[in-house]
């Protein structure tokens, strides 16, 4: 029988447990079948095409993805940690409104069937908020969205309007690039 531990973490801003779980659970398991999150998706199952990608909250490291389909909840205790569901921003009401990167998404009809897509919103999130702390230069834009979208597979191929869409958020955005800098630069 496999050993028990006492699971906390802070999902999407919200701290979960401590609770009494499997050791070899995995964190898709946790997320789908515990706590009813079920915007991660379950793909391949073995840690290569992406799709069940979530984002963790790094103080020191900063912010990075990993699958949750092949990443225990052992490794993830005591983390903090987004889903899909923590990705969307909220209008004054509280109601939830698309962030920049689901917004362009949208626009750009990056995704077909949809079940890649949790995975390239985390990706290109943290590309977005790396780049809010360490701007780049507009033509290293392309490159940096490529390797930051290199290993998500899209089985309708969409790939292209995916990384046009994450290209546009970063060349529109200020403070994203070194040509393009947030308004406060501006004004000084
Ligand atoms: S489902 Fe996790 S990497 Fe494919
Ligand atoms: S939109 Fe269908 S797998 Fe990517």
């Amino acid at each position: 029988m496999a050993e028990r531990i006492n699971f906390s973490a802070t999902i999407n801003g919200q701290k979960v447990g401590p609770m009494n779980l499997p050791q070899d659970l995995m964190m898709i398991e946790l997320l789908q079948e515990y706590l009813n999150l079920t915007g991660t998706r379950l793909s391949c199952g073995q840690g290569v095409c992406s799709a069940c990608r979530i984002i963790v909250d790094d103080p020191v490291r900063g912010s990075y993805t990993v699958p949750a389909c092949v990443t225990g909840i052992a490794w993830l205790n005591g983390k903090s940690v987004r889903t899909i569901e923590g990705i969307a921003e909220q209008d004054d009401q509280g109601s939830p409104l698309p962030s920049a990167i689901q917004k362009a998404f949208l626009e750009h009809f990056s995704f077909q069937c949809s079940y890649c897509t949790p995975g390239f919103v985390n990706a290109a999130t943290v590309l977005v908020e790396q780049l809010e702390g360490s701007p780049i230069p507009a033509d290293k834009v392309e490159d940096a969205v490529l390797e930051a979208l290199d290993a998500h597979i899209c089985r309708c191929t969409g790939y292209v309007r995916y990384y046009q869409a994450v290209r546009d958020v970063i060349l529109k955005t200020p403070g994203l690039t070194t040509e393009n800098p947030a308004a406060t630069e501006r004004a000084s």
